[in-house]
């Protein structure tokens, strides 16, 4: 049930497919007069149901805050988030976005934060307290999620005195204890092993069978992408390419649809733009074969240079390169 103020925000449904839709999410931190960073510059795409969805990017390119801001943990700048019953969670009181993201919304966190001092069990039990469950539910869905997950022998066990893979398992098991229809994982593969990682993610695809469930899986762990439906890429707080599934995760071009966004902007992979030669400026014509672009006029390099190191990770930038090969973030020149 939902108060007056909620049922204004809830539009129609979704479309049937869809289990969410992200419509121009725009992040600004910082408060005014201090430096800000613009983390998220305008995101739209959609989750379908019992899709997983990947979003893949290097560090900093805004995948930590665009899951945080569609479960309406962190209020967007601007732009909105709907679910398939019509809510705009962005729109919601913030003490209603509590109970409605306990019903609907399962969060797998890298740190799996788990509480210390609880058992497995009870680890996964908490979100059914918080709404109320009965005792006897709360005991048949937990043994029922244990099961599944094959953790069911370390029940009693503390998070400390199981393995990393266990924990991971448990912080699973907790995300999906009050039957949600979204699951957002953020680096859930980060603290495991590839073996761990592979399970996993397989698991991921046999509960989206069994439950239904739909998941936006960011990371930049590339076997990700093997696994989801669908993979978009991020960077610098923009989706600039969509992937289906079977990527080869060390040659995107391969398998990349070049995104225009809800702007219109298109943003051009980064050895395009090498191979481009950091030219400012093109000329474009339709042929035959499509769009042609030709740069017009090469960038001078006595009015500015590339950086040397990358501002995000502080690599060295060989020469002719455009995006950081560590952390893959994208580089900008430094005009003198
Ligand atoms: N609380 C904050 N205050 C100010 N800037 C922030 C804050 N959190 C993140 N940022 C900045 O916003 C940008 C996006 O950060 P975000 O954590 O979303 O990236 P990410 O893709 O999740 O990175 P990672 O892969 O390292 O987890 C980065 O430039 C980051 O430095
Ligand atoms: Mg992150």
């Amino acid at each position: 049930m939902y108060s007056d103020i909620t049922r204004k925000i809830q539009l129609d449904p979704l479309p049937e497919h869809l289990a969410l839709q992200a419509i121009d999410i725009y992040h600004v931190y910082g408060l005014e007069h201090q430096n800000k960073v613009v983390a998220l510059k305008g995101v739209s795409f959609d989750i379908k149901k019992s899709e997983i969805l990947g979003i893949i990017g290097p560090s900093g390119s805004g995948k930590s805050t665009l899951l945080l801001s569609l479960g309406g943990m962190l209020k967007p700048s601007a732009g909105q988030v709907f679910y398939a019953d019509g809510i705009d969670i962005t729109k919601m009181p913030e003490e209603e976005q509590f109970e409605y993201r306990r019903n609907n919304i399962g969060y797998v966190f890298q740190e799996q934060n788990l509480i210390p001092f609880l058992s497995a069990e009870k680890n996964i039990e908490m979100p059914m307290r918080l709404i109320n469950t009965n005792r006897s539910k709360r005991k048949q869905r937990v043994k029922e999620l244990m099961e599944i997950l094959g953790i069911w022998h370390r029940r009693a066990h503390t998070p400390q005195r199981i393995s990393g893979g266990e924990q991971q398992r448990v912080a699973i098991a907790r995300a999906l204890a009050n039957n949600p229809n979204l699951i957002f994982a953020d680096e859930p593969t980060g603290n495991v092993d590839i073996e761990t990682s592979t399970q996993i993610l397989e698991l991921f695809n046999e509960l989206k069978e069994d439950l239904g469930v739909s998941y936006l899986i960011c990371s930049h762990d590339p076997i990700v992408g093997d696994f989801s439906d669908r993979t978009l890429e991020i960077r610098d707080g923009i989706l600039i390419g969509e992937h289906l599934q079977d990527i080869d995760l060390t040659d995107l071009d391969s398998s990349r649809f070049l995104v225009i966004d809800n702007q219109n902007r298109i943003t051009l992979p980064e050895n395009a733009i090498s191979e481009l030669e950091g030219a400012l400026l093109y000329t474009w014509s339709m042929t035959e074969e499509g769009i042609l672009l030709k740069p017009l006029r090469k960038y001078d390099k006595s009015k500015g240079r590339k950086i040397k190191n990358c501002t995000t990770c502080g690599a060295d930038i060989p020469k002719g390169v455009y995006s950081c090969p560590r952390c893959g973030a994208k580089l900008t020149r430094v005009v003198r």
